[in-house]
């Protein structure tokens, strides 16, 4: 092809590269299949292998092209790279005094209107500048002490939801200041592959961060997963500024930079203390570490009348959540037995504050990732508890590790072995070559898996025994009272009082509550017999399918697998299961005993509105329970999802809802209240 008409072909092939980039990066819409993509890139290639003269730094092909440095070279910001003061107290409080010091500052009295605020996420990562001239990126730096930094160019254009030149009209010189970080999920994947290659793993997703931009070869940082949100600006030259920072956020956003979406402008004190609560709520769903938020406020008038002190701006302040991790130390390893065997290695802890309550346990998960972790007897560990997930460590500090003498060498404890036989029933100890998890061979002969298998049996989701707690079936069990579900049938009084601590009111409780729970559902009871891989939902469709328990108890393999979402593994589970005499033993002892259930009801919901429909329960009903709620909507044919999608057909909200129901009114999803809801099931 000649040089001019390559010129032009060359242009357009980048445009269009960088808007399906822009698309598939920064808007997580993809335009056009990969393949597709691929094409386009390579014939880009070829034309700048056979045309080397039209070789530009800002063309996409050459994201990953520098060669290794010696070093980092300097950089001098034009504009200093400043930090916000951080408000450590993480109640509304915070909030509210960051308010009434720029009112403070600004002069204003209690009769002035509430102020504007720009409100944000504070990212966990590594701050960085990047640098645009006439549109094109041709600096990155670090932020170094604020007045220097290091020249990370190279590695920052391997950052592909980083622009290599800016959208539509773009002014002479444009600084971006932003936050460069790894996702929770890409920090998992990039690991999981890394474990697989036996390479080294990343300890967390913010020192991923900055240690991959800190890489001297580019080829290394490109390997890393790393994202980038826009936050701020450097200098600027030739353009006229908006007047409030949220529309620099949406200018840049414009220009093809990425800008979280989880921004707002709030009024006054009582908007940032909202701002907050609901971020909050949101943080265990953001696929990407926050340790709080970020007021600015929003005028730029304003913050430059408000100025800075030391190296801080007085328009902006940092408001923390509470710590997700925590460091403590290893009092002991112990194993747990579950109730299908399973052989979890759990932490014992010193106890320590994290996430809002007290840790004193973390799992271990499995054999693999204790010798991955290599925790110790005696270590002091990183332990994380996000939201409602079982507290876990993270990973030890390695430097703290007690040593046999003062000079460090070898370390004072072994490295965790998983025990060849179950601490519990003496039964060997099996991993089956594919599988990660370990067993107790023991069955219902072990002790720990039969008071697992009781407590489960007599659940809330399945036979909801009130009154039959762990401490209860642990004493049945060690007095050898009690051997199988069965058996809680054949309990009297006077076995049950004679228990230590049993008053004979608490006794004459819990033989009332067994006795009610003898009429149940077929999904209940399937879900109580604890066969392994059949969980609620697989049971309530087994129940739903077949209509009795003699047609699923003969179901074969093929059968079975006619169920919804029952595969090999489950119908496998359920053969093993129902091949042993003494598990047909014991559900002909529960039906003689009187447990009940009215069969064939898979076909009465037929007519039901509700069958097919998906539902999300949020917040406080006035008269409901969650768990009531669902059990309706499940009985009528209807499905309860834990999140609000566009395939919600309705969301029942009640006090307190959260972001599910901004989620609902943001997608148009059916808002139901309790009475509403109630009219819709008995229409
Ligand atoms: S604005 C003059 N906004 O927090 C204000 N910073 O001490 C300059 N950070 O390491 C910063 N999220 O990289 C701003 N939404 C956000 C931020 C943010 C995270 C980081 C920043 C710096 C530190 C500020």
């Amino acid at each position: 092809m000649p040089l001019c008409e390559a010129a032009a072909r060359v242009e357009v092939l980048r445009r269009e590269i960088e808007q399906h980039n822009h698309a598939y990066y920064v808007l997580d819409r993809p335009t056009i299949p990969d393949a597709e993509y691929d094409k386009l890139f390579r014939e880009l290639q070829a034309l700048e292998t056979e045309h080397p003269q039209l070789l530009t730094v800002d063309s996409p092909t050459q994201r990953v092209g520098g060669k290794p440095l010696p070093e980092f070279v300097q950089v001098r910001h034009a504009v200093p790279m400043l930090s916000i003061r951080t408000e450590t107290d993480t109640e509304p409080t915070g909030a509210r005094a960051f308010d009434a010091r720029v009112r403070r500052e600004l002069g204003l009295s209690e009769a002035d209107a509430a102020i504007d605020y720009a409100a944000e996420l504070k990212f966990d990562g590594l701050a960085i500048n990047l640098r645009y001239e006439d549109g094109v990126l041709i600096q990155a730096a670090t932020r170094g002490d604020g007045e220097t930094g290091e020249d990370v160019t190279q590695n920052i254009r391997t950052v592909q939801r980083i622009p290599l030149r800016l959208k539509g009209d773009a002014p002479p010189v444009l600084e971006v200041r932003g936050e460069i970080f790894i996702s929770r999920p890409d920090f998992e994947r990039y690991n999981q592959k890394q474990r697989a290659l036996g390479r080294a793993t990343l300890v967390n997703p913010r020192n991923g961060a900055a240690g991959s931009i800190r890489q001297l070869d580019p080829a290394m940082a490109a390997e890393r997963p790393l994202s980038f949100y826009a936050y701020g600006l450097g200098e600027t030259q030739g353009w006229v500024l908006p007047d409030c920072h949220s529309a620099v956020l949406d200018a840049l956003a414009a220009f093809g930079l990425p800008v979280c979406e989880h921004r707002a402008v709030v009024q006054g004190a009582e908007g940032l203390v909202a701002f907050h609560a609901h971020i909050r709520d949101l943080r265990d769903a953001l696929p990407f570490d926050i340790d709080g938020v970020v007021y600015k406020v929003n005028a730029l008038a304003l913050q430059q009348r408000l100025g800075f002190v030391t190296r801080e701006p007085r328009w902006a302040v940092a408001h923390k959540y509470p710590a997700e991790e925590a460091l403590t130390t290893v009092e002991a390893i112990e194993v747990q037995v579950g109730r299908t065997g399973a052989i979890t290695p759990v932490a014992r802890l010193a106890p320590v504050f994290v996430g809002g309550v007290t840790v004193t346990n973390a799992t271990l998960h499995n054999e693999a990732e204790a010798r991955r972790k290599d925790v110790r007897v005696g270590d002091t560990v990183i332990v994380r508890r996000a939201g409602d997930v079982i507290p876990e460590v993270v990973s030890v500090v390695i430097d703290k590790r007690p040593t046999k003498d003062l000079f460090g060498g070898e370390p004072l404890h072994a490295a965790f072995e998983l025990p060849k036989t179950c601490p519990v029933c003496g039964s060997a100890v099996e991993r089956p070559e594919d599988e990660v998890i370990a067993r107790c061979t023991g069955g219902l002969f072990c002790p720990a898996q039969r008071k697992q298998a009781l407590l489960h049996f007599a659940g809330r989701r399945a036979m909801d025994i009130e009154g039959l707690g762990d401490k209860l079936v642990e004493q049945l069990v060690d007095a050898a009272i009690i051997r199988t579900p069965a058996d809680l049938y054949k309990l009297g009084l006077v076995k049950l009082a004679n228990l230590e601590r049993m008053a004979e009111k608490s006794a004459t409780n819990i033989l009332a509550a067994i006795d009610k729970s003898k009429a149940t559902t077929l999904a209940r009871f399937i879900f109580a017999l604890g066969i392994r891989n059949v969980g609620e939902a697989t049971a309530k469709d087994l129940a739903r399918h077949f209509g009795n328990l003699d047609a699923v108890m003969r179901a074969d393999n093929d059968r079975l697998q006619q169920v919804p979402d029952v595969g090999p593994v489950v119908a496998a589970s359920m053969a093993r299961f129902f091949a042993e005499p003494h598990n047909i033993e014991v559900i002909e002892q529960l039906r003689a005993a009187g447990v009940n259930w009215p069969e064939g009801e898979s076909s009465a919901k037929l007519s039901s509105p509700l069958v097919g429909k998906t539902f999300v329960l949020t917040g406080t009903l006035p008269t409901l329970t969650r768990d009531e709620a669902k059990d309706m909507i499940e009985a009528l044919g209807g499905k309860v999802a834990g999140s609000v999608s566009k395939k919600t057909d309705y969301v029942v909200a009640g006090a307190e809802a959260g972001s599910k129901l901004d989620k609902a009114q943001a997608l148009g999803v059916n808002i139901l209240d309790e009475k509403q809801f109630r009219e819709l099931i008995s229409p």
